[in-house]
């Protein structure tokens, strides 16, 4: 049995990357969130209070029950439409397009909803930071 650990521990290790990174969600956030959300992202950024909007505290997006995973994807790249994030030219569409390539994540109820590798590595990100 013990002979076995070292190698259950490489198998382990040499498993691809898995699909969403939240790490590479977290410094998509410094980069592009945190000026307004706030680098606890509790809504508190530099330019929050230039905004006739406060950002939200995106550590409550769980606040109501299940994390909203498809509405927090098309907040981030624009489908629902949001003066602060670009309105119908979403600021971020262009840089969160990723490779072409949509990975899936589970929404309610587990049915897949596809989105950008940049994008799935935000919402998993943010996913982690809730309480
Ligand atoms: C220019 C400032 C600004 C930047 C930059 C910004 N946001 Fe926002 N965000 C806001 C404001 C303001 C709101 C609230 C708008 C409203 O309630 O209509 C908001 C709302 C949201 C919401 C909606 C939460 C909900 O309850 O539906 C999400 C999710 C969100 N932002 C994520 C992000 C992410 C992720 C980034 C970085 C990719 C980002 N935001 C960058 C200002 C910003």
């Amino acid at each position: 049995m013990r002979a076995l650990i070292p190698f259950v521990t490489f198998a382990l290790a040499a498993l691809p990357a898995a699909a969403q990174d939240a790490e590479a969600g977290g410094q998509l956030y410094i980069d592009f969130c945190a000026v307004c959300h706030g680098e606890t992202a509790r809504g508190d950024g530099v330019m929050a209070e230039v905004l006739r909007i406060a950002p939200t505290d995106l550590t409550a997006l769980s606040s109501a029950g299940d994390f909203p995973t498809l509405r927090v994807a098309e907040q981030i790249d624009g489908r629902r439409p949001m003066l602060a994030h670009g309105g119908d030219m979403p600021i971020f569409g262009q840089w969160f397009q990723g490779d072409g390539a949509d990975v899936a994540l589970p929404g309610p109820g587990g049915q897949p909803i596809l989105m950008s590798r940049p994008i799935a590595d935000l919402v998993t990100y943010l996913q982690e930071i809730q309480p």
